[in-house]
């Protein structure tokens, strides 16, 4: 039988297919569709200190091959996750969730992972220091790697579990953040994070998102995520969640065999809610074809 198991960070997943942070909320409305017990794990939505509603509407643009997102980590505040949603996932959910986190400052990812990983059900902290629709312009902790260690060693120094940074690719070299975030104590680096990018309404000649621009997902990305995975992989030793424009069994395939050790999957789960469900289902055959016996073993091999 194909082993499709994956270890990160001591955390062991049947598979290594996890739906991203944001496009799977706490997995409630995917449980009715699928058994989500069959996945690796889930990521839920980014939980700040506060509730936030979110940033004004329009906040989604359809593209080719994509869609813009300006949510603006929209979520009930860390309270309530810790208090509603986690008792709640943990009875349809039975696995360890990555608890992904977000912030303004260093002490909000500070006080929002330190409580989090408190929680039995958390496996895996993730950090989103790449969030491009809370300050103007995109700019957020992943822009540096100086700001990206600061938050790192900061989390580092509270979280019981390991802390997983999620980084942004709207830099110039997402190597030097990565390493930047590993000599500052990340366990692990998940990316990327989407792309900057716009749409024009040309009846009003106006931005169609409200906050103008917002962040770019979906299939169209996926090269550009995999060469990012890639060269992450050849700069550091820590081990990577890698998505961007997943959507089949053979983009899990690719983003391994670059170096990731698990895969995220984001905007596809919007448009096909049983994308995951169908990777998993998928992956064995696959691997029989390619003369695959251990996922594990593909990690990487292409470097
Ligand atoms: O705006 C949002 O909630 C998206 C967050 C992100 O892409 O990190």
């Amino acid at each position: 039988m194909a082993d499709m198991s994956v270890t990160l960070c001591g955390l062991k997943l049947d598979n290594p297919v996890i739906p991203a942070s944001g496009v799977f909320g706490y997995g409630a409305e995917f449980k009715d569709f699928y058994d989500i017990n069959i996945l690796g794990s889930f990521s839920f939505k980014g939980t700040t200190k506060e509730p936030r509603f979110g940033n004004p509407t329009p906040r989604i643009a359809e593209c080719c091959c994509g869609m813009i997102n300006s949510i603006g980590l929209q979520n009930p505040g860390i309270e309530a996750v810790i208090s509603e949603e986690l008792p709640n996932i943990s009875t349809y959910f039975k696995k360890p969730v990555i608890a992904n986190v977000g912030g303004y400052s260093v002490s909000e990812f500070v006080y929002c992972a330190e409580m989090l990983s408190e929680a039995p059900q958390v496996g895996i902290i993730e950090v989103n220091i790449s969030c491009p629709n809370i300050h103007r312009g995109g700019a957020n902790f992943a822009s540096d790697p100086k700001s990206a260690a600061e938050v790192t060693a900061a989390v580092r120094k509270v979280s019981k579990k390991p802390i997983f940074i999620k980084l942004s690719p709207n830099v110039t070299s997402i190597a030097d953040v990565a390493r930047a975030c590993e000599d500052a104590g990340a366990d692990g680096l998940s990316l990327i994070n989407t792309l900057l990018g716009m749409r024009i309404d040309i009846k009003r000649a106006r931005p169609v998102i409200a906050n103008k621009a917002g962040g770019f997902s979906g299939r169209a990305i996926f090269p550009v995520a995999l060469r990012m995975v890639y060269d992450t992989a050849a700069a550091v030793k820590i081990p990577i969640m890698g998505m961007g424009g997943v959507a089949t069994a053979k983009d899990v395939i690719e983003m391994m065999m670059a170096g990731a050790t698990a895969v995220q999957i984001g905007a596809e789960n919007l448009r096909n809610p049983f994308v995951c469900k169908e990777i998993i289902e998928e992956l064995p055959s696959l691997m029989a074809e390619l003369n695959i016996e251990r996922l594990a073993d593909i990690i990487g091999i292409a470097q």
